[in-house]
């Protein structure tokens, strides 16, 4: 099922059609902010407001012309404003195939400088989400090029492919800060750990090299496992709970969101808003059987009390 609906997560053709539905814009409505920039800067109020730092995403990957490239370049610079403007605890995530890396790299890189720079000039942090693995190559060494330039720039690692300890080692050796995730897109067995036992030991093995690095990283999970395990580790080898960060994705886990705060750490948020939420509903929906049933428990007709 999680293999299906990834495949259907790339079906360009079917977003319309779930994107009309009510039921699935109610579903999405769990983890997606809203569609404007009002929405995701209500939500990160209201996360600051319990302690809960953010990540603002404007949803839109794989752009198929430059006019697109473009204008979510522009959105992203008035996003940055506006988290100043509003006195956010907010930092931003984005992806390179949003910024038209399908069309062309120079351009998609110096489409991302400029952001960098905006952010750079207010004291703010982009961070390049990472998709599959087709992109991964680029997005290691554009984050590379850029953090040669810049520091306010991180990138993100997936735990589930095997390249990933040796890019981990040269994005350390940049500087780069990185947040860890288990990786979510469909990918063949040659490039990534089929079974979730190998992934998870992958993501534990790569947090105990990120956490002592000395740079600040963010461990993306929602994983009781394998938070149990950074907690332990970070304990064991006296790194505070201020040298790093959790982070979690809206409307997921929020009950350990609230424990993890709490308890002292920091937790940031990944809030995703926009009009293009397709991609991201179907990959949240591949993650957990659960949300799935939950989706289609909603498409049944609703009885009126
Ligand atoms: P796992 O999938 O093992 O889930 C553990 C538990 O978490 C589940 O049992 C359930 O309780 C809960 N859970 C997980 N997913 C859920 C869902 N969709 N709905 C409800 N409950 C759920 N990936 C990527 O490829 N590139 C990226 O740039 C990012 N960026 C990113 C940022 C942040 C802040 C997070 C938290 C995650 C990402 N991801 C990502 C997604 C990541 O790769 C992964 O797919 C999800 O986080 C799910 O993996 P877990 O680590 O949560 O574990």
């Amino acid at each position: 099922m999680r293999e299906l609906l990834l495949r259907l997560s790339e079906r360009k053709r079917l977003a319309p059609l779930i994107m009309r539905n009510r039921a699935s814009r109610r579903v999405a409505r769990r983890f997606v902010a809203g569609q404007t920039l009002e929405d995701a800067v209500a939500a990160a109020r209201a996360l600051n407001d319990s302690g809960r730092a953010v990540s603002l995403d404007l949803l839109g990957e794989n752009v198929s012309n430059e006019a697109g490239a473009r204008r979510a370049a522009e959105s992203y610079v008035a996003i940055f404003d506006r988290i100043a403007q509003e006195r956010l605890d907010a930092n931003v995530s984005l992806k390179l195939t949003q910024l038209g890396l399908d069309l062309s790299q120079p351009r998609c890189v110096e489409l991302l400088e400029g952001i960098v720079a905006h952010a750079a000039r207010l004291g703010n942090f982009v961070r390049i989400d990472m998709e599959g693995s087709a992109y991964t190559e680029r997005t290691v060494q554009i984050a590379k090029q850029v953090r040669a330039k810049y520091e306010n720039v991180g990138a993100v690692m997936q735990a589930y492919l095997r390249q990933t300890e040796a890019d981990v080692s040269s994005l350390l050796a940049s500087g780069c800060r990185i947040r860890l995730c288990k990786g979510a897109y469909k990918e063949p067995p040659e490039v990534a750990f089929a079974e979730k036992s190998d992934v998870d030991a992958n993501y534990v093995r790569l947090m105990q090299i990120l956490l002592p690095s000395g740079i600040y990283h963010g461990i993306a999970t929602h994983d009781p496992a394998m938070i149990r395990a950074t907690e332990d580790f970070a304990r064991a080898r006296g790194i505070g709970r201020d040298q790093f960060e959790f982070q979690m994705l809206y409307g997921i886990r929020t009950d350990l969101q609230a424990r993890l705060v709490r308890e002292g750490y920091r937790l940031r948020v990944y809030v995703p808003y926009g009009s293009e939420w397709f991609s991201y509903f179907m990959r949240r929906l591949a993650e957990r059987p659960a949300n799935l049933m939950f989706f289609l428990r909603n498409l049944l007709p609703r009885r009126e009390h």
